[in-house]
């Protein structure tokens, strides 16, 4: 008899990816997936802990499962509840006791165990437990890739594909050195093999993840390792990959070869997502991120070089323990003189574990919202003008969804911009017969003239359908 799971995912790009995993080492199991949790015979929360409050997210989230599992209970039947992802990794032991409605706990590295942590936590439920004692954290030699399916139905054009995981920097505010564990990168043929898999299905946007993707140094098959670069060019003769972008880069690592991947090859996207954290110097070293700002600058300056319309995005944390206004102050200079398409910012939050957290010198709650508020004004006028600077030019945008309106569909540009593309007005003659007319340019690239843009999207017309 088939049953569910449902899966709810937080955070970041590669738990999606793995949420998606853990759907298919199931699917064999006889689970499908079920929209919501109620009528779930197992329910996995995939956590984040990034964040501040992420586990109290969570243990409300139990809370309410709590309550479908009792109902389950009385018509006999039995629901799971699994914590999985790095705040299970974290706070795993602690989870277990505080919470005692979840049946297992699974960290980011073990999710090709679960069918066996499943068997047994069926095990322990057969004598009329309410909750199974399952907790599987381990960093293990054998990794989840080895293991784990890839075989998820077609779900858009534009995927993720996790190609290294873990990271060694050891920024002192970052728990993903905890929670992730060493630094790992996937053999090239798996990667590229998986690639092709995604692509038979219809996929033609490859997102490659990695917590330090660029640092990523995966067995070639011929005695050696190969850089993202090279594995960028190895993806691209791949027929029908139209476009390649990784995600996320540190400055450290911004190689000659990766640069040269933006200017050499088409599919590789015009758009880079470069987290700096901060423009002080001091601060950079206190964060121990490696690189000045001065050598940050170099980075930008040859990938410019190579790519001069290379649209860049980045990280910003304000309010690490021991800023002061200069130092906030040089974050902003750094910001005029980038000028970025797109970022994101954030208040510095202490992660239990991370040096900076037991730092004595903690910045006020409302000197860090107001520095954010500060530099988020200023991030959000570049991003229109970025935005603005996009107006009356034709781009290729990959159509993704629908949108609200008829003959509208919603995708992006080449520089990652979410673009409403309305088919209804078009140069070209279109065959717009059947049902659903615009439905047949889902999934495709379509060549667009931009007529609007705001803070947050721009507004298109469509030129020709591209492929
Ligand atoms: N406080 C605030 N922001 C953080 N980030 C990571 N850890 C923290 C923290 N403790 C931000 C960084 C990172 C992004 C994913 O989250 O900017 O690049
Ligand atoms: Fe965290 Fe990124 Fe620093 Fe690694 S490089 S510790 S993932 S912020």
């Amino acid at each position: 008899m088939s049953k569910k799971v449902f899966i709810k995912t937080y955070g970041c790009q590669m738990n999606v990816y793995d949420s998606k995993r853990m759907a298919d080492v199931l699917k064999p199991h006889g689970y499908e997936q079920s929209e919501s949790a109620e009528d779930a015979d197992l329910v996995i929360l995939n956590t984040c802990h990034i964040r501040e409050k992420a586990a109290e997210k969570v243990y409300s989230e139990i809370g309410r499962l709590k309550a479908h599992k009792e109902v389950q209970a009385e018509s006999g039947k039995n629901m799971y509840i699994a914590v999985a992802g790095c705040v299970a990794q974290a706070e795993g032991p602690e989870m277990m006791k505080r919470a005692p409605a979840i049946d297992m706990v699974l960290g980011p590295q073990t999710y090709h165990r679960l069918p066996d942590m499943l068997k047994s936590a069926e095990e322990q439920r057969t004598g009329g437990r309410r909750s199974a004692r399952v907790l599987d954290t381990d960093f293990p030699v054998d990794t989840k890739f080895d293991h784990l399916p890839t075989d998820s139905d077609f779900d858009g054009p534009a995927a993720f594909l996790t190609i290294q995981e873990g990271c060694d920097k050891f920024c002192t505010f970052c728990v993903v050195p905890y929670t992730r564990g060493a630094e790992y990168s996937r053999p090239v043929k798996d990667i590229v093999d998986e690639a092709k898999r995604l692509v038979a299905k219809g996929v033609v946007e490859i997102t490659l993840l990695g917590q330090n993707v660029n640092a990523f140094h995966g067995d070639d098959g011929k005695g050696g390792t190969a850089t993202l670069g090279a594995l960028i060019s190895e993806l691209d003769k791949i027929d029908g990959l139209d476009r390649i972008r990784y995600t996320t880069s540190h400055p450290r690592d911004m190689d000659d070869g990766l640069i040269f991947a933006h200017r050499d090859i088409a599919s590789c996207m015009p758009y880079l997502h470069l987290p700096v954290q901060s423009g002080s110097d001091r601060i950079l070293d206190a964060m121990n991120r490696k690189h000045t700002r001065e050598e940050y600058f170099r980075v930008i300056e040859r990938l410019r070089e190579a790519k001069p319309d290379l649209a860049l995005s980045s990280d910003f944390i304000v309010g690490f323990p021991g800023e002061t206004d200069e130092d906030f102050e040089d974050t902003l200079d750094l910001v005029r003189r980038v000028k970025y398409a797109q970022a994101y910012s954030f208040k510095y939050s202490p992660r239990p574990g991370t040096p900076a957290s037991v730092n004595e010198d903690q910045v006020p709650e409302d000197v860090k919202s107001e520095r954010l508020a500060r530099l988020q004004a200023l991030l959000n006028e570049h991003q229109l003008e970025f935005n603005e600077s996009t107006l009356g030019r034709e781009m290729d945008v990959l159509l993704e969804r629908e949108g609200k309106l008829e003959g509208q569909l919603l995708g992006r540009s080449p520089y990652l911009q979410s673009v409403h593309v309305d088919l209804t007005k078009h140069d070209n003659a279109l065959d717009l017969t059947g049902d659903k007319p615009y439905s047949k340019f889902m999934g495709k690239l379509v060549r667009v003239r931009i007529v609007e843009a705001g803070p947050n999207s721009l507004k298109g017309e469509l030129v020709r359908a591209l492929n």
